[in-house]
């Protein structure tokens, strides 16, 4: 059994935990969650023996602990990947992670294709789009979406900077598409009424598009939780993809 422990006890932290605790990740044991409240911290994980740490805290807290958790040769599935916007952070990640023989696994959140993007990276001609699909605003719920531009197109980073906290998904496809330079951030009313995020691909090649619909009711951001949790399967389990 492979030992996980979590960083935040919010929203995503518990998801996490209780789908390990369901049994969802078979191979996996839970050795803890490190939460200030509780007073237990990511060194206290480490103490108990965690081999991978998936963080579901804040961008900020993930600045502090990363490095350390990397170097003690603890690998980390984080949330909060719009820390990796900082290329600073990202190098120091990078050294980290070689010195202690760990590594970060980006998950693939809630649209995914993260395997499509990084293969179409490697052919001339590479670039990807991020597309957010927001419906009208009458019916939109939620305050972060009314900020949004509809009809924007812009490089991925100044596309992040539109709303820091709520756009970490741009960063993660950024660099699952190969880099800074070959992603875009687009904000579309859908033709069709469904409002979710869309990945689309090129180069060369070939052309290709994943697109997640979200459906009323549960929100569909949840779903990086339980794309951390498949992280966690593909890492342990005998037989991945
Ligand atoms: N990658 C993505 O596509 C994606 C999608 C949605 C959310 N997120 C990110 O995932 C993270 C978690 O989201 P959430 O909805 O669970 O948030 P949340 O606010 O419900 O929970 C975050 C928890 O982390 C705790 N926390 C903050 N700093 C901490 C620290 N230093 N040590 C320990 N705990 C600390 C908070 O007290 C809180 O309980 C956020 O950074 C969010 O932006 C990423």
């Amino acid at each position: 059994m492979t030992k996980v422990g979590i960083i935040g006890a919010g929203h995503l932290g518990t998801i996490v935990a209780e789908a390990i605790k369901e049994g969802k990740a078979p191979e996996c044991e839970l050795v803890g969650i490190a939460s200030r409240s509780l007073g237990v911290t990511p060194q206290d994980l480490i103490a108990k023996g965690a081999q991978i740490i998936v963080e579901a805290s804040k961008p900020a807290a993930l600045k502090e602990m990363l490095v350390p958790i990397l170097e003690a040769g603890v690998s980390v599935i984080p949330l909060s990947t719009g820390a990796f916007a900082d290329a600073e952070f990202t190098e120091a990640v990078k050294q980290a992670a070689r010195k202690g023989g760990s590594k970060v696994y980006l998950p693939h959140g809630a649209e995914g294709a993260f395997d499509l993007a990084a293969t179409y990276s490697l052919v001339p001609g590479a670039k990807g789009t991020i597309v957010q699909y927001l419906i009208p605003k009458e019916h939109r719920s939620g305050t972060y979406m009314e900020e949004m531009p509809v009809g924007y197109r812009g490089p991925a980073l100044e596309g992040f900077a539109l709303k820091p906290s709520h756009l970490n998904v741009v960063i993660e496809s950024a660099m699952a598409i190969g880099g800074f330079d070959k992603a875009f951030f687009e904000v579309r009313e859908p033709e069709d009424g469904k409002a979710g995020f869309a990945l689309e691909l090129e180069n060369d090649y070939a052309t290709a598009v994943m697109r997640a619909c979200a459906k009323p009711g549960p929100n569909m951001h949840t779903l990086i939780a339980y794309s951390a949790v498949s992280m966690l399967n593909r890492l342990t389990q005998p037989i991945t993809f």
